[in-house]
């Protein structure tokens, strides 16, 4: 179907930090580059973009820094709108979700659904936690996840294996707020069935067998998996009013409001908003990242569905997750590369990173940034290739002809079929975009770049200059046409370098992508100004000082971890130390304390005697890795019994502050059995 306007949204970020390289890999840069092309394309377009500002990363932010969820928004929504701003992603508004229009929107949205009797109102049991007097949002609760037992699964998701959960599926759960085990309590809450959906919803995910593969293969397993209700409202007070009685103390859902967010912006853009959202000649596209896929897939549409007026997502292009230097990207952690930094380190260079990023977008499978092949990419590519050809076209025209186009002269057979190849480009290039696969289509930019470069190198104008100056004329006009041409062409990908490129060649700054075609852009006689250079090589210096700069930045967090480490117990005397008597021993038989999780029963030659001593090391040893391990054994410790079995000393181990668990052993082979500890 051939539509005959375009809503195309980024994924509204979390306003409790600012923005880094992974933000602009996974969603605004594809998105940015869809956008621009579509307008060069002439294409009616809406590009919608804004704040999240509820939800509650925000509060437990706020918390932390000791001032208000709304000035942690005030804060980030600027620098982040900052950011997106110079890194040239080119949204028609940059909203957020405490606006007065979208608490409006989202009301009405709630109460529309709520009037059409699609909610069920359930009374549930949450998680509460009684020290702090409040209920628990998911993301105040971790405990073990039950699917991959990572530890530290938050209520409504384990970020080690992805699952999505419920706060009830934890073990062992944890109140963040207070670190208390959280009792289940009574309160009611409405809920979008979705079990109910699922058939509506399921018609519309496979109408989509189009969408990209980790997209729908997510949706079917959910599918597969039997479609649950989900609760559209929280025990919060942070958030958009639950706007019906009875709901005091109530908010809406982050994952309720923040998408109806793109329609709120698009309020505040133009009046004719519902053209972009009800007509069914509208293409909606989602841009998001992977772990938003199934609230734009499935609940997000659902919602839309129930409401009835909406047309649904034509496309979700989500993407997979960047690394960085092979960890994962981690704001507590200050593993990121942060897009205000790199302003200020790498000024006028954001076309580098966007090129890099690109270049290397994860839009199939999570993929690495590393400063080697920034700098790779930057030497290799956009200085050796792209602006290497810029350069020997312009500086040679302004050498030859004072800078005006020459006259293309006569064509040989070779310049003709390089002309049919040059009109493939937009096509070409186009259609990697349409299919959201933009690494694709940039490499294609690239290849024009090298038809080019190959052009010059080939046919050697610097060397025909004094042997047949006709011809020359000819190699510079096909030159030049082909340089206008990636102005054109490159504008999605690199607007930075598009300005500065159509700036040097003087060109009509209203080009189209389809004027990308022809390759008479520029006519003979047409005055193009000074050339300078689009890009210049990174050096190694400068590497080697972001990659110290992600080094220090681990340290820093290593040391902040060290204090987490357990303050010094009170003073003791020396006298009270020495009453112990601690020696060096070996275990010589290991076995399981049957029925529990953490004991073994080791039988240990302490050089004195062989005793039994029961320890809560089985978390982190096995049986069979201790038999011969030297060990530090209290040996006039009070015995006692431990699961029914006497326990005659206490083996000295080391603790970390992730709780695992170290023999404080010898580091001398030659220590025998019965040695003091002094
Ligand atoms: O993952 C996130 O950062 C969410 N704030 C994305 C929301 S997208 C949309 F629904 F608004
Ligand atoms: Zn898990």
């Amino acid at each position: 179907m051939n539509f005959k306007r375009h809503t195309v949204t980024a994924a509204l970020p979390y306003a409790n930090g600012p923005v880094h390289i992974g933000h602009l890999a996974g969603c605004y840069l594809p998105a940015d580059i869809y956008v621009r092309f579509l307008r060069s394309k002439g294409e009616d377009v809406k590009f919608i973009c804004g704040s999240d500002e509820h939800g509650v990363p925000i509060t437990i932010k706020a918390k932390k820094e000791g001032i208000t969820p709304q000035q942690v928004v005030d804060k980030y929504h600027k620098m982040m709108g900052d950011s997106f701003k110079e890194f040239g992603v080119s949204f028609d508004i940059y909203s957020r979700t405490t606006s007065k229009t979208h608490h409006e929107t989202a009301s009405e949205f709630f109460k529309k659904l709520y009037d059409k009797k699609v909610f069920v109102e359930e009374i549930t049991e949450q998680y509460f936690d009684e020290k702090a007097n409040q209920f628990l949002a998911d993301r105040y609760i971790v405990g073990t996840c039950p699917k991959c037992a990572n530890e530290n699964a938050y209520g409504d998701q384990c970020e080690k294996c992805g699952s999505t959960l419920n706060a009830t599926d934890l073990i062992n759960p944890k109140s963040t707020l207070s670190g208390e085990k959280p009792v289940l309590k009574k309160t009611k809450n409405w809920f979008l069935p979705l079990d109910k959906m699922q058939p509506q919803i399921e018609a519309y995910i496979d109408s989509h067998k189009e969408w990209k593969s980790n997209v729908f293969g997510q949706c079917k397993s959910w599918l597969n998996a039997g479609l649950q209700p989900r609760a559209m409202t929280r025990d919060l007070d942070w958030g958009v009013k639950v706007p019906i009685e009875g709901a005091d103390g109530k908010v809406l859902y982050v994952w309720f409001d923040a998408p109806i967010g793109y329609i709120s912006a698009t309020k505040d853009l133009t009046p004719d908003w519902e053209l972009y959202w009800k007509d069914k000649e509208t293409k909606l596209v989602h841009f998001i990242g992977k772990d938003n896929i199934v609230f734009h897939c499935i609940i997000f549409p659902a919602m839309l569905m129930a409401e009835g007026s909406y047309i649904l997502p034509e496309n979700v292009p989500a993407n997979e997750f960047l690394n960085l230097e092979g960890d994962k990207i981690s704001t507590s952690r200050n593993w990121a590369v942060w897009l205000h930094e790199y302003l200020i380190e790498f000024k006028d260079k954001q076309d580098v990173l966007r090129y890099t990023l690109c270049a290397n977008a994860p839009e199939s499978k999570d993929n690495d940034f590393t400063w080697k092949d920034f700098q790779a990419k930057n030497n290799n590519e956009l200085v050796a290739i792209l602006g290497n050809f810029i350069n020997r076209t312009l500086v040679l025209t302004h050498k030859y002809y004072e800078g005006k186009v020459p006259v293309a002269l006569e064509y040989t057979k070779s310049d003709l079929l390089l002309l049919e190849e040059i009109t493939k480009f937009p096509a070409k290039i186009a259609a990697s975009i349409e299919q959201y696969r933009f690494r694709e289509a940039l490499g294609e930019l690239m290849n024009l770049a090298r038809l080019g470069n190959k052009y010059l190198a080939d046919n050697e104008p610097w060397i025909l200059i004094k042997t047949d100056e006709k011809r020359v004329q000819t190699i510079m006009n096909l030159s030049l046409q082909i340089s206008a041409n990636l102005a054109v062409l490159m504008e999605p990908f690199l607007p930075f370098t598009a300005k500065k490129l159509s700036n040097m060649l003087n060109l009509n700054s209203g080009l189209k992508w389809n004027d990308a075609t022809r390759t008479d852009l520029l006519l003979a006689g047409h005055q193009i100004n000074t050339a300078a250079l689009l890009f210049d090589k990174v050096e190694d210096e400068t590497i080697i000082a972001q990659v110290q700069k992600l080094a220090d930045s681990k340290k820093m967090n290593e040391e902040s971890n060290a204090s987490e480490i357990e303050a010094s117990k009170a003073e003791t005397s020396f006298d009270d130390f020495s009453k112990m008597d601690i020696r060096i021993g070996t275990i010589i038989e290991a076995e399981r304390v049957p029925k529990t999780d953490k004991l073994l029963k080791l039988l240990i030659d302490t050089g004195i005697d062989k005793r039994t001593v029961v320890s809560g090391i089985a978390g982190s040893y096995k049986v069979e890795e201790i038999i011969g391990q030297q060990v530090c054994i209290l040996v006039n410790l009070a015995p006692r019994k431990i699961k029914g079995i006497e326990s005659q000393g206490m083996i000295l181990m080391a603790e970390n502050t992730k709780g695992e668990l170290s023999f404080v052993a010898p580091t001398n082979d030659n220590m025998n059995n019965g040695g003091a500890v002094k």
